[in-house]
């Protein structure tokens, strides 16, 4: 007797370990996606897979012509936009990407110096994107902008 209850302690024992098995692996298979899932944002591969992603010629609000002249840029909520007025001609806007050519950070508008610095590596950039100091050196990507009833749009 003592002999059976050995053998059906072992198999219970084994049961239960064999049961744990399958959740196991779901929940291997589900972390996998949700790592890839989170990689960061701030990579220069998801910055250009956003922009491609945005059907072009369609315009999409970024701001208030009050906002940009209130705040010297207008950035769109991902990042990725940044909109300033032209300097030759305050009646117009210029919109660049704003991910770094060099490495893809985020550029910052300087309203002095009226350019686009990078806190990275220090490159700089004109309002149109042009680059005036290295290391980058590939201009900002440029997009369509324009003014319509006191908004800021982009074609990005
Ligand atoms: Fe902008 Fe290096 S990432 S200068």
């Amino acid at each position: 007797m003592n002999l059976n209850r050995r053998k059906l302690l072992s198999w219970f024992g084994l049961g239960w370990l064999a049961s744990l098995l399958p959740s196991s692996l779901i929940g291997c298979s589900e972390s996998t996606p949700t790592a890839t899932a989170s990689a960061p944002a701030s990579s220069p591969t998801s910055a250009t897979a956003t922009v491609a992603a945005a059907p072009s010629g369609t315009f999409k609000v970024i701001g208030t012509v009050a906002q940009l002249k209130k705040d010297k840029v207008l950035v769109s909520s991902d990042k990725k936009i940044a909109v300033v007025s032209n300097p030759n001609d305050a009646t117009k806007v210029l919109a660049v990407n704003a991910a770094c050519t060099h490495k893809g950070c985020v550029v910052v508008w300087n309203s002095a110096s009226k350019e686009f610095v990078c806190p990275c590596h220090d490159a700089k950039f004109a309002a149109d994107g042009a680059v005036r100091q290295g290391p980058a050196d590939k201009p900002l990507q440029r997009f369509a902008a324009k003014i319509e009833n006191g908004q800021v749009l982009v074609s990005a």
